[in-house]
């Protein structure tokens, strides 16, 4: 049986990755595992059975997220707070954890704006943590690695919805051009001979928290992405929500993106994580798109937002913001039939756990 490939059955195959990790008991190195994925992708590999250990400097996250980890799955996570810049540091969470079998690379400086003001320290941060990372594996008998890629390899596709093969388009920021490259460095490692299995995952939008609003997004200062400044527009801590443009070649004028609830995509990661720890890779380093192969635009989710709370948002049409690309959505296809995997959260209830998860941050006198 093949239980990962062509696989239509999602419980089947939940099912299945629980009762192997369970026998297996694999140890998963999530790196940025107190972030926004990298804490719901620590659940779901938790949920299936895997055991975890986190790496993070906490430069963009909380440490009490690993409280929140350990209320929802009832395991706590093993914690490190280091820089994976250092490799020393990184090198000596290898040999207190010797079982780590697989990592999960989220850790990354990820505002679009800042990169272009601080551009060395986005090259420095995403870069050089991943070159340590892959020098490391093979000494420490790590078989496989996930990488956190982005459809901003894309650029603004002359086709739409974007499939892996769609060119790859010269990035728009310097933290676009890290995902490019480190894309890049992982295709080089690969075809050196480096006895790793790599697999990238190239994510959409992803937005929502958890179904307990324990965990969730939290940016710090002003949030440049759309969701968190909607909730926080709604709850009123901020007066009023921009909507960037409504004179774009789109139905109703503003921008489309293809938005993925964050725990379809954690699961995402369960699956990929699997089909590497079964040696069932086919290619030496393979792509998938993750998203809901839909698009949205920012008014179709702003009254989606107020249909799924009865919350009415104070918004206003604005002009463009600079950079921004005009409508992209994935093509899923292969992570559909590959990977066994499907986003099929409606977008309406991925919509409703942002907004208690902003409930629960007021409520926790957090926000
Ligand atoms: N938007 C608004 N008002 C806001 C914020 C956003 O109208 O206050 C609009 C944007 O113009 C865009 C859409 O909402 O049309 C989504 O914007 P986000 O900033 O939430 O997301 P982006 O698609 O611009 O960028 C995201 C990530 C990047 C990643 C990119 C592509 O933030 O890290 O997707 O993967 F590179």
């Amino acid at each position: 049986m093949l239980p990962l490939k062509g696989q239509k059955d999602q419980k089947q195959v939940k099912k299945y990755i629980l009762n192997r990790a369970q026998k297996m008991k694999e140890t998963i190195l999530v790196t940025g595992g107190t972030g926004f994925i990298g804490s719901h992708t620590t659940v779901e590999l938790q949920n299936a059975g895997y055991d975890v250990v986190i790496v993070d400097n906490l430069s963009n996250s909380r440490e009490d997220v690993i409280d929140g980890i350990e209320k929802i799955t009832g395991i706590r996570p093993a914690f490190e707070k280091v820089d994976l810049r250092d490799f020393d540091a990184t090198e000596a969470v290898f040999k207190k954890y010797p079982q780590i079998s697989g990592i999960i690379h989220f850790a990354a400086s990820k505002a679009v704006g800042e990169s272009v003001e601080k551009p060395l320290l986005y090259y420095r941060n995403n870069i050089v943590s991943l070159i340590n990372l892959l020098e490391l594996m093979p000494k420490y008998n790590v078989k496989g690695i996930i990488f956190s890629s982005s459809c901003t390899v894309y650029g603004q596709p002359d086709q739409l919805p974007a499939t892996e093969e769609t060119p790859i388009k010269k990035a728009e920021s310097p933290y676009g051009n890290t995902k490019q490259i480190n894309e890049e460095i992982i295709q080089d490692t690969v075809a050196s001979g480096s006895p790793i299995k790599a697999i990238l995952l190239r994510y959409f939008n992803p937005i929502g928290s958890h179904p307990s609003a324990i965990i969730g997004e939290m940016p710090n200062g002003v949030p440049q992405n759309l969701i968190p400044y909607l909730t926080q527009t709604a709850i009123g801590i901020r007066e009023k929500l921009s909507v960037f443009g409504d004179d774009y070649n789109t139905p109703d004028g503003s921008c489309i993106r293809d938005y993925i609830y964050v725990v379809d995509l954690a699961k995402a990661h369960v699956c990929a994580m699997t089909r590497i720890m079964e040696d069932k890779t086919e290619e030496p380093v393979e792509v998938y798109n993750i998203g809901t192969g839909k698009g949205t635009s920012v008014l179709e989710l702003i009254h989606g937002f107020e249909k799924a709370t009865g919350v009415k948002l104070n918004y206003q049409i604005v002009g463009r913001r600079a950079g921004d690309i005009e409508k992209v959505w994935g093509n899923v296809d292969k992570a559909n039939r590959v990977l066994g995997w499907k986003a099929d959260t409606p977008l309406e209830d991925v919509l409703a756990s942002a907004w208690k998860w902003q409930l629960a941050l007021r409520e926790r006198g957090i926000m």
